[in-house]
């Protein structure tokens, strides 16, 4: 199969580039004034400004033309069809169906998705009532008041990531904690000041068989069990999220509290499904179907839009442009909500291990970059720490800012604005001077000395989208994340690259498994993989006396 790169549309676009790297975005709206009107797209309740791109109207038709060399539109169609699109797992790829709408119907593999996917959700529904009114109590027929998540990477990311985001719409008294690392002071943290008889753990693992997850939870049974001197508690403190009920059942919790799930969702894809279980409770299962709502306007708009008129078909293949033909490394995604403060950690995983591979899914080797790098932190928090060098330094870093109109409290101030219109002057602000700059001319004509002139030139032509919705409501949080899996889905079909296994995560397992003994025996270090490890386990013993 011939690569993307060899295509003319990679050709065209190639060449496209060396005209537009000598334009700055000064030089593209005083050609095109009206580019702040027209650049810009609609979808539910998300606003997308990309006028701010080193791009024409011709960089987007060229775009757009890649997008249809890489056969996108049959790849949309083949995901929400349930096609086995993810290849070397031989699997559906189906987390789209996770918010049908109730009464669509959706068979695949003989498998009746739809009713799984809407029994399912009836299910946490129940149960996260029973938990928010004091129904469902704990062993001594007290109410949960905490909800403590164990899980790991998609286990944790989503549902911690959306708890914080949604925590206005906690309304029962009900707070979570998420654990996952397996460094102690995780899980000692999380349960310190925790009364036992009014905790509930949800076990989330897609696999029941990750270490970190499995440790966690069984430090937290211990800690239940002491706490409340009878095994017999665990059953009304634990439950499951998990596609496997054998091992759920082996770790000693009752399948009848078990929430599952199906191998066609991947994990970082998983979080408005059953893993979502722990935000479920605290929020509501009201407020949980607000938020599929929000995924589902995004998943129409991307299945039906036009290219031209699509926000995640836009967003990646400006992604791509900016990989592929500028050398971009990364993307900041620079939420101005704190409640946003774990998305740019969530966009990780969801990104980074879907499109951080080297390999086509044909297993030849990519000829393209693939895999942007997402970091980021909320603003303005940021701008007080690395926008230095996202405006003067060397490296070119397209960033997503991310805002909303209204707050959910806003403290009066003495002052010019409030401080939610001060966050989001600040906004766009950022957005401005990173696009247009200063001039050397403009910061000496403020009497600025000539020696310092060139310290304070803001460069700009420095690439933004701008994202504004509404509220940070439930379903303008499905639509965001909606629209980055998208995004991810779009930018994988370009690189050809199957965006969702995960193979590279595998050896690290297997090898700190091996490796574990040898840390702890008074045996040579014979287990070490390589010499320097060797050393490296030698030194940690003597540090630790053994
Ligand atoms: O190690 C990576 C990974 O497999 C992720 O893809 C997944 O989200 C995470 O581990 C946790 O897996 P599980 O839900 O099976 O515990």
């Amino acid at each position: 199969m011939a690569d993307i790169t060899e295509s003319p549309e990679w050709s065209a676009l190639a060449e496209h580039q060396t005209v537009l790297a000598g334009r700055h975005l000064r030089d593209l709206f005083a050609d095109d004034p009206d580019r702040a009107g027209r650049m810009t797209v609609t979808a539910g309740d998300l606003y997308l400004d990309y006028s701010k791109h080193r791009v024409t109207g011709e960089t987007l038709t060229l775009l757009t033309a890649l997008a249809e060399r890489a056969g996108l539109r049959g790849r949309i169609e083949a995901m929400f069809t349930g096609e086995h699109i993810n290849v070397s797992e031989d699997r559906a790829v189906l987390h789209t169906a996770l918010r049908l709408p109730p009464g669509e119907a959706l068979t695949v593999d003989g498998q009746d998705v739809a009713g799984d996917v809407h029994a399912v959700l009836d299910k946490m529904a129940g149960f996260a009532g029973r938990v928010r009114s004091g129904e469902w109590t704990g062993f001594t027929g007290k109410r949960i008041t905490t909800v403590v998540n164990i899980g790991i990477g998609g286990s944790d990311l989503g549902p911690a990531m959306a708890y914080e985001a949604l925590h206005d719409f906690a309304d029962a008294g009900i707070s979570c904690r998420f654990v996952s690392n397996i460094d102690p002071a995780d899980i000692l943290g999380k349960l310190a000041g925790l009364d036992p008889e009014q905790t509930l753990f949800v076990i989330s693992s897609k696999t029941f068989g990750t270490l970190e997850t499995l440790t966690n939870a069984k430090v937290a049974r211990q800690w239940l069990i002491d706490g409340l001197g009878d095994g017999k508690a665990v059953s009304r403190h634990f439950v499951a999220v998990s596609t496997n009920a054998e091992r759920v059942a082996e770790f000693g919790i009752d399948t009848a509290n078990m929430f599952g799930f199906w191998d066609w969702v991947g994990g970082r894809y998983s979080f408005d499904g059953a893993i979502g279980l722990s935000l479920m409770i605290a929020v509501g299962g009201e407020a949980f179907r607000e938020m599929l709502a929000g995924f589902r306007e995004i998943d129409e708009h991307f299945r039906s839009a036009p290219f031209e008129a699509n926000m995640p078909v836009l967003m990646g293949l400006l992604g791509v442009w900016y990989t592929d033909f500028f050398g971009a490394q990364t993307r900041a995604v620079l939420p101005y909500s704190q409640r946003l403060s774990r998305f740019p950690a969530y966009l990780q995983q969801l990104t980074m291990e879907s499109n951080g591979k080297s390999v086509r899914a044909d297993g030849a080797p990519v000829v393209a970059q693939t895999g942007e790098i997402f970091w980021g932190e909320p603003g303005t928090n940021g701008q007080h720490a690395f926008y230095q060098l996202l405006h003067q330094g060397t490296r070119l870093v397209p960033a997503d800012f991310i805002g909303f109109a209204e707050p959910f409290e806003d403290p009066a101030v003495d002052g010019p604005a409030g401080m939610h219109d001060l966050l989001t002057a600040n906004m766009l602000a950022q957005t401005s001077a990173l696009a247009f700059g200063k001039t050397a001319e403009e910061i000496a004509a403020e009497g600025t000395p000539a020696a310092v002139v060139p310290h304070k030139v803001m460069p700009g032509n420095r690439p933004t989208s701008t994202i504004l919705a509404p509220r940070l409501t439930p379903k303008a949080l499905g639509s965001l994340v909606a629209l980055y899996e998208h995004i991810v889905f779009v930018e994988g079909t370009v690189w050809g690259i199957d965006s969702f296994d995960q193979w590279g995560v595998e050896l690290g397992k297997v090898m700190a498994m091996d490796l574990a003994p040898a840390l702890t025996s008074q045996e040579p270090s014979s287990q070490a993989p390589d010499p320097s490890t060797a050393a490296l386990v030698r030194r940690y013993r003597e540090l630790r006396g053994r």
